[in-house]
């Protein structure tokens, strides 16, 4: 759908925030805590971002987008070539990082720029009036993004974690001391930062079940030893070699194949495809391990094959 960048707001010196208005005046789809969408730039990529107003909002999305050093071409593109007024391209509201329906109480945990999914929740949890504290760790004051909201909103709530500020650490075991079961655990950041949380709630007792992460970046996967594979189509006659240095996605769409792609690196679940015959490897954090145990789908821009061949259903 189109919508319009209504305000642009420099958060941080590397974090703007876009609010986003329908292009039609009409209200915009509801959405959930958590939730993302996907953003289609002029410069062909399409981008995850995720919301970050209060979902009880219908008249405007506001995501947050880190002008990140390494960009691929998505965060460099909306900051330099975006401005207020402009039209946007983006799809509707999804979630994969849901506020589980038996939350009672929570502890929210973001790095950096994994705040954006986190605000929202704590939108979301302050209006259910669920009990919550939010830690938020940063390198540094000028770095808390969202700062005027989440003190006039959240005051006793949030707890910020500045590196350069002694006195401001976190103590770990103390945050995670309490852990009845209605209690979940919802961490988003650098993957880094995500596991020294989620393993910390594990030595301290925590079940995996009342864990609850959101990935932006999925870990590079050792593509050194990858080997070419087969895939054939379903219905067709046709055989598509996947070259060592090749995802499958792009040997499928260089032989004239449509697949649906947006993160490229297993995390949004764009991609996946029906697998026939043969055995994926499988490399996105998309799917759940029981659901790659069933070896009847996989995500070709990231996943490849065990077996010499996939057959595959498009
Ligand atoms: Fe996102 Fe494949 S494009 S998982």
């Amino acid at each position: 759908m189109d919508v319009i960048i209504q305000k642009i707001h420099q958060l941080t010196p590397s974090i703007r925030a876009f609010e986003l208005v329908s292009a039609n005046g009409t209200p915009l789809p509801t959405f959930e805590a958590g939730a993302h969408i996907d953003v289609h730039l002029k410069n062909g990529l399409t981008r995850q971002y995720s919301l970050s107003n209060s979902c009880s909002e219908r008249h405007r999305y506001v995501i947050g987008v880190l002008h990140d050093a390494n960009s691929r071409g998505g965060s460099r593109c909306i900051h330099t070539e975006y401005h207020e007024g402009d039209l946007l391209q983006i799809g509707e509201p999804r979630n994969l990082f849901k506020i589980h329906p038996e939350t009672k109480q929570a502890i929210l945990f973001a790095g950096g720029i994994g705040i954006t999914p986190i605000l929202s929740m704590a939108y979301r949890l302050k209006s259910a009036r669920i009990p919550f504290e939010l830690h938020y760790f940063v390198r540094s004051h000028d770095m808390i993004a969202f700062y005027g909201n989440l003190t006039e909103h959240f005051g006793s709530n949030i707890h910020f974690h500045i590196q350069d500020q002694p006195g401001t650490g976190c103590d770990m075991s103390q945050a995670l001391h309490q852990n009845t079961p209605d209690k979940h655990l919802y961490v988003c950041g650098p993957t880094g930062f995500m596991e020294f949380v989620t393993n910390s709630a594990i030595q301290a007792g925590w079940q995996t079940e009342q864990l609850h992460q959101e990935h932006f970046v999925a870990q590079l996967a050792d593509t050194s030893n990858n080997e070419a594979f087969t895939i054939e189509v379903k219905g067709t006659d046709r055989q598509i070699k996947v070259l060592a240095h090749q995802t499958a996605t792009q040997a499928l769409i260089e032989h004239g194949f449509d697949v649906p792609i947006s993160c490229e690196q297993g995390i949004c679940g764009t991609c996946i495809t029906r697998v026939i015959e043969g055995t994926p490897e499988h490399r996105d954090v998309f799917m759940t391990d029981e659901e790659h145990a069933l070896n009847n789908q996989f995500t070709p821009c990231c996943s490849r094959a065990k077996s010499k061949k996939l057959v595959i259903e498009l």
